[in-house]
């Protein structure tokens, strides 16, 4: 970092953009192996959240690696770049007020680690969303296991390049009907009083 710069403090705190919202900003991050429905998920529990009246924005891997990221790829040392980027874009959204909602595949303990660290304590929830291997590779909703499979794409997540299970995640999502995971995650807020 320049040793030039200089952080300034704006008036208004991240509370008092919280409280205006009438809300907890938290993070919830899903993680998972390609085709294991984080975005699914993640599209239906801010739907849920949106329609109870909450603030929320959804951040999505293939989306951010549309612009922000674009310049990044799937070695291991842009992966890591990736979630950098990613958990200082939520630690904003959290000091604007406002529940984030993440789907990104983050294979890395380390790295969930590192965002984590990000936050106060409570304000990061990290959610796995458990599909096994071979049921994502069946489903390949984009076709990008048979690439993966065949050589053409290198480094896939689960193929050649390894995805690090969290070891004890706030959410453990292991069932395939989505209202009853929405339902599983809103009660885990409800629970932790990000509702008011
Ligand atoms: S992460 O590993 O860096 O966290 P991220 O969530 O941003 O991944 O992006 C994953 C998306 O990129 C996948 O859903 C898939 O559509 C696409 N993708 C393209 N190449 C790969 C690859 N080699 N491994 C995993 N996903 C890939």
């Amino acid at each position: 970092m320049d040793k030039n710069l200089t952080w300034h403090t704006s008036s208004i705190t991240k509370y008092q953009r919280a409280k205006l919202k009438n809300q907890k900003p938290c993070v919830l991050w899903l993680t998972g192996l390609s085709g294991s429905g984080k975005s699914t998920l993640a599209n239906a529990l801010e739907k849920r959240l949106f329609e109870l009246g909450f603030h929320t924005y959804l951040l999505d891997g293939d989306n951010i690696r549309h612009g922000l990221n674009k310049d990044l790829g799937f070695d291991e040392t842009s992966r890591v770049e990736n979630i950098r980027r990613i958990g200082e874009v939520c630690k904003l959204f959290v000091d604007a007020g406002i529940i984030v909602i993440g789907a990104f595949i983050s294979p890395f303990k380390k790295e969930r680690e590192m965002v984590r660290e990000l936050f106060e304590k409570g304000e990061f929830v990290e959610i796995f969303v458990d599909t096994p291997l071979e049921i994502c590779e069946k489903r390949d909703p984009k076709g990008l296991y048979k690439k993966a499979r065949s050589g053409e794409i290198k480094n896939f997540t689960g193929i050649d390049s390894p995805y690090e299970k969290p070891e004890a995640p706030e959410v453990h999502i292991i069932s395939e009907k989505l209202e009853e995971n929405v339902g599983m995650i809103m009660g885990i807020l409800t629970k932790r009083e990000y509702s008011v």
